[in-house]
């Protein structure tokens, strides 16, 4: 029986992440434009009901709600090459169309107004699936709508359907950008949805992304479509162990219950190799890629998706290393000893410090280049370090009151700032969590207890 996810996308940045990531499902699993299988795609052994369904003249349909509050986006998917395969009813957009002006109370204030319509199309994909095991929100947390009407379905999907799994792709700002100079407001915003109502949070940050796409691609500015392969290339891989089940790590619970052994430290790293671009034929070069030095890569942490520079006390909680392609269980345990022996990962005092592995195939149709790819989740308390800087900037506003006044005219500030105050001390509690996490004494301390017990 599968254990079937539906996908929510909203906002602009998580409608562009999504259909990258539809686009990148339907080629690994030999479905064509138009959602029929294609000729050549014969292999079966993979399972396509985890994220599609048939119709009834059996094309294969995403369980996938498409939300944003303007048109721009949700218009060029509905007239793009993929068009065909979505649910036409699936998609919702805001009546005005006029987005959420990169305000998470505005964000928010819409999603109390619209949710009826939203819900709708979420409990008819729910009832339409036979054993649901959860959602997947994708969303960026620093504009309107992905972070403030994504944030209300957190909370109320959380109430509504309790015993579900819910994970999210999280996109965080590039702050040396700046791209939204409140975006500071609306992190803090979201983080606290993201702490108290999401199981799973894959924490992609637009600077790492950026970073690794005009490293390793060899462009001087990416563009979000090429940034954005990155994260569907992510996506893809930390779903395979769903999508090509095999005795383990193949339901979400599983996958979670392995990395998330307290359930506040929930924010998952990410790191691939190697990455190469369809588009850009210097990053097409191909290395010599043993199981060794793909895991050996996948720890560096200048491939992770996240721009921190790890403290020296922080430490893995977790590691969940998927391995696709020609691997070989004793060059996994060769490379595992090698790892331990040189001390390559430095874990939590209180837990099993071991790098767990699971070995996957690879889609059958794609053109591989590589022998091996490996994807890392990896929880590690550096994260903490990314949301101290959100604190510390939203800070920076707060003492400044700027931008203020356009959240005060927003509902969830009717009745003063308390949103802000109550958010803030989520997050630094959750920081507080990292911390206490890194000493031997976690389970016995009143931080650990609370969670252990308290899930
Ligand atoms: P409103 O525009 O206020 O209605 O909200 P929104 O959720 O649609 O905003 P958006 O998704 O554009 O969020 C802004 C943040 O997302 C900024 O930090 C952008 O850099 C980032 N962003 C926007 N589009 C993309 C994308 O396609 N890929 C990536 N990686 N980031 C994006």
């Amino acid at each position: 029986m599968p254990r079937e996810l539906i996908t929510i996308q909203a906002g602009q940045c998580g409608n562009a992440i999504g259909s990258r990531f539809w686009q990148q499902l339907c080629q690994e699993h030999g479905i064509s434009r138009d959602g029929t299988l294609e000729d050549f795609a014969i292999e079966g052994g993979d399972r396509k009901d985890v994220f599609f369904y048939q119709s009834d003249d059996t094309r294969y349909i995403p369980r996938a709600i498409l939300v944003d509050l303007e048109p721009r986006v949700l218009n060029s998917i509905q007239t793009g090459p993929y068009k065909n395969i979505y649910n036409p009813e699936n998609f919702f957009v805001g009546d005005d169309g006029m987005g959420a002006g990169n305000n998470w109370a505005a964000g928010y204030a819409a999603g109390e107004r619209v949710q009826e319509e939203i819900f709708d199309m979420i409990d008819r994909e729910a009832d339409g699936s036979d054993s649901l095991e959860g959602f997947m929100l994708l969303h960026s947390i620093a504009g309107g709508t992905g972070s403030g009407l994504g944030s209300y379905l957190l909370e109320r999907m959380n109430d509504r359907f309790p015993k579900k799994i819910i994970q999210t792709y999280s996109v965080f700002p590039d702050t040396a950008i700046g791209d939204v100079v409140v975006n500071p407001y609306n992190s803090l915003l979201t983080m606290r949805r993201l702490t108290q109502n999401a199981d799973s949070v894959v924490v992609l940050d637009n600077g790492a992304l950026s970073r690794i796409a005009s490293e390793r691609l060899h462009v001087q500015e990416p563009s979000f479509q090429q940034t954005n392969q990155l994260v569907s290339t992510v996506m893809s891989a930390s779903t395979t162990t769903l999508r090509y089940p095999g005795y383990m790590h193949n339901d979400l619970v599983g996958i979670i219950a392995s990395l998330i052994p307290t359930p506040r430290c929930h924010f998952l790293m990410t790191a691939y190799t190697p990455f190469t671009g369809d588009s850009v034929d210097a990053a097409k070069t191909v290395r010599k890629t043993t199981v060794l030095e793909v895991m050996r890569r996948l720890l560096q942490p200048k491939n992770r998706m996240v721009s921190i520079t790890p403290p020296k006390s922080s430490c893995y909680i977790s590691i969940l290393n998927i391995i696709q392609g020609e691997a070989d269980p004793t060059d996994v345990h060769k490379s595992l000893l090698r790892i331990r022996e040189r001390r390559m990962a430095n874990f939590i005092p209180w837990g099993p410090a071991s790098i767990q592995v699971a070995l996957t195939k690879k889609s059958p149709y794609l053109q591989n280049t590589h022998r091996v790819s490996g994807l890392m989740l990896a929880n590690h308390t550096s994260v903490a370090t990314l949301f101290k800087r959100i604190v510390v900037q939203y800070e920076k506003m707060r003492k400044r009151n700027a931008y203020l006044e356009q959240y005060k005219k927003e509902a969830p500030f009717a009745e003063g700032l308390g949103e802000f105050d109550e958010a803030k001390e989520v997050v630094m509690d959750l920081i507080g969590e990292y911390e206490a996490a890194e000493k031997d004494n976690y389970l016995d301390s009143d931080a650990g207890q609370t969670k252990t017990d308290g899930a």
